[in-house]
């Protein structure tokens, strides 16, 4: 019995040695261990033994027992750190196979360079750029022609707008824009906008000043007024600013307004006909008006709050208050 085991421990360790793979090593450990296994038939047979033979055989047997089992746990733990080593080691190409298939797109909150300035008008190297505080994002992830950033104005809808779209055409957009601006008590880096456009046959600036006046009656009630004041946006011709009569002191002037007596709550103006052009609309036939009003501008003198800041700050005191 005593050459068995020493033919056992032998060829076991030399297949123990030579594993390459825990699944491997378990099935030897199951091989040797195991119900049935080397070890178990070596022991079923201790019965039959004389006592003096036992006596031997015994303290050998559990000798081998113990080195074999001492071998397979180095031997997992070495093949645990190949395993690991190899897959430090280990380089691909991650643009390749399944992980390319898979690329994201970008999130709707992003905007492309193109639709936020190209097409409204905008060129590269414009320095009317410069009226917009862009934050660009420094991405891999490249979009045909232009260059990723976060929109800065929700007048990128209106180039969708136009193009998918046959006038007459009357819309509203919202959505959050991003600035890197000087953040104030009336300027905020994050916001939302809504854009309004209509676009039909023979819309004038006349519409443009009966609708801002209609609109923000709605809102803030019959007494506010509205009115135009010359202002440049790129994308439209004549451009405006929108004001409100501040309806905390009439038009008197006083702290929410600064002094001022109205409050701008939106850009406005005429779609210019590049922008229209761009949008497949024919500028000799058509006609639009373009509106971008702030909402928290609007909440501000709706609920008379005086620190934009409030909106984004997660104070649950402010927010309870609505
Ligand atoms: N997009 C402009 C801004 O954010 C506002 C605007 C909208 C002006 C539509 C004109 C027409 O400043």
């Amino acid at each position: 019995m005593e050459d068995k085991l020493q033919q056992i421990q032998k060829s076991y360790q030399n297949k123990i040695a030579s594993s390459k793979t825990l699944k491997e090593l378990d099935e030897i450990f199951i091989a040797l261990f195991g119900k049935n296994g080397e070890i178990d038939q070596q022991s079923s047979q201790f019965s039959t033994l004389p006592k003096d033979e036992l006596k031997i055989v015994g303290p050998f047997f559990n000798q081998v027992k113990q080195k074999l089992e001492k071998a397979i746990d180095n031997r997992r733990q070495a093949i645990r750190e190949e395993t690991y080593n190899d897959l430090e080691n280990e380089t691909f190409d991650i643009n390749e196979g399944e992980i390319k298939k898979r690329t994201g797109h970008i999130h709707p909150l992003t905007a492309t360079d193109h639709n936020n300035f190209e097409v409204l008008n905008i060129p590269e190297n414009h320095p009317a750029r410069d009226l917009w505080d862009t934050l660009y994002i420094n991405s891999e992830l490249k979009t045909p022609n232009s260059k990723l950033l976060l929109r800065t104005h929700t007048s990128n809808s209106q180039i969708r707008a136009l193009k998918n779209n046959k006038p007459p055409i009357r819309l509203m957009n919202i959505g959050r824009c991003f600035r890197y601006e000087q953040v104030d008590s009336r300027h905020e880096h994050t916001f939302e906008q809504f854009e309004i456009i209509y676009v039909d046959k023979g819309v004038s600036m006349a519409n443009l000043q009966f609708l801002s006046e209609y609109f923000l009656k709605n809102i803030f009630g019959e007494d506010i007024k509205a009115r135009l004041k010359p202002k440049y946006y790129p994308f439209v011709e004549p451009g405006v600013g929108v004001d409100g009569l501040c309806i905390f002191c009439k038009g008197a002037g006083c702290k929410v307004c600064g002094g001022i007596g109205w409050l701008e709550l939106a850009g406005a103006g005429m779609i210019h006909p590049n922008v229209l052009k761009n949008g497949g609309i024919d500028p000799s036939i058509y006609s639009g008006i373009a509106w971008g009003f702030g909402p928290a501008r609007m909440a501000m003198i709706k609920y008379g709050i005086e620190d934009i800041r409030l909106f984004n700050s997660g104070d649950l005191k402010f927010a309870e208050k609505f």
